[in-house]
């Protein structure tokens, strides 16, 4: 079963009006989707996941609260495309990144260090780059960068030298088998803080799914597809993807630093959103969901074009 992260914050920041038209980026398994439809009776949502497992179940759950939908099995980052198809404008979007828990407790998808399973990693299926490929065909250095880059893992080096030893006689098949290469790669004492292939595979999983390129240009599309007045909420799970989300916001939200001195800032450099929330989850909703441990809600809202904010 997958818990929804932060779901009464994301909620009450999309300010939901009975006729909102909203998009969630990632339909997951339906958590955000159906309270969100429960509350827009005469709007619409427009819902995308690129995996079908979870499109199948979040389906049924939408169905029972409304038929105000469409769920579009693609990657967000063709949201735009998609939405200017249909001639929508939007007055919310909702990312909830990265990977639900039937992903993850689904062994047969290759996700979990704790699970056996062939090297997967791929949220789309049909995609060609799994995580053996990576792990069986990328030289040292690609290897390493994607382990200190993606995993912020500083024995990324010894982790990738360990890897292509142990290439030399066979190829690396399954998610346990490249969870012990890993333990055997690091210094003892470090097996204690937490499991040592988390990072790794945190990394591996990122590369896979391409998943810091496609959120960045998702979300630029996104700044585009918003109404004035309207919002965008952003749950991301770990720093990398926050520092994304928190510089766009930061860029999209301020005046240049060379106009700033000037008496009046001319209408067109003025920004056209407006910073609402950043927060983290509760103490009680950590102590109820691990999960939610390292999420975090950045919160922004387009203001009409002379920068002030919509009434
Ligand atoms: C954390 S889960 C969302 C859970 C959902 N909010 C809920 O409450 O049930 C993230 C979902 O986004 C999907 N996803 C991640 N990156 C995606 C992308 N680039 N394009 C489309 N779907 C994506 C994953 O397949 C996964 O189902």
């Amino acid at each position: 079963m997958h818990i929804s992260v932060l779901l009464n914050e994301s909620i009450k920041y999309l300010n939901l009006k009975a006729d909102s038209i909203i998009v969630d980026a990632t339909l997951g398994y339906g958590g955000h989707s159906s309270n969100i439809l429960a509350k827009i009776p005469n709007g619409y949502l427009y819902a995308f996941d690129q995996d079908k497992e979870a499109i199948v179940e979040a389906n049924k759950k939408l169905a029972s609260v409304g038929t105000n939908y469409e769920i579009i099995n693609t990657n967000f980052v063709n949201m735009k495309n998609e939405l200017n198809e249909r001639k929508v404008c939007v007055d919310g979007i909702l990312f909830d990144l990265g990977v639900s828990s039937p992903q993850l407790d689904n062994a047969e998808r290759g996700f979990s260090f704790h699970k056996d399973a062939k090297l997967d990693m791929r949220m789309n299926r049909e995609d060609k780059l799994t995580a053996y490929e990576v792990v069986n065909e990328y030289p040292y250095e690609k290897l390493t960068n994607i382990f200190y880059k993606y995993g912020e893992e500083k024995y990324a080096s010894s982790i990738a030298k360990g890897i292509i030893q142990y290439r030399d006689n066979k190829k690396i098949e399954s998610t346990l088998e490249l969870a012990e290469i890993i333990k055997e790669n690091v210094p003892e004492k470090y097996r204690r803080q937490g499991h040592p292939a988390r990072k790794v595979f945190q990394a591996i999983r990122i590369e896979v799914n391409n998943e810091l390129d496609v959120f960045e240009k998702a979300l630029r599309n996104a700044l585009e597809l918003i109404k004035p007045g309207g919002r965008i909420c952003v749950i991301t799970f770990h720093s990398l993807e926050d520092r994304i989300c928190k510089q766009i916001f930061n860029e999209v939200s301020s005046i240049p630093k060379e106009l700033r001195k000037l008496p009046e800032i001319p209408m067109e450099y003025r920004p056209k959103f407006k910073v609402v929330a950043n927060i983290a989850p509760s103490s009680e909703e950590i102590e109820e969901n691990a999960r939610s441990r390292s999420a975090r809600l950045r919160v922004i809202e387009r203001v009409n074009d002379y920068g002030e904010k919509e009434n």
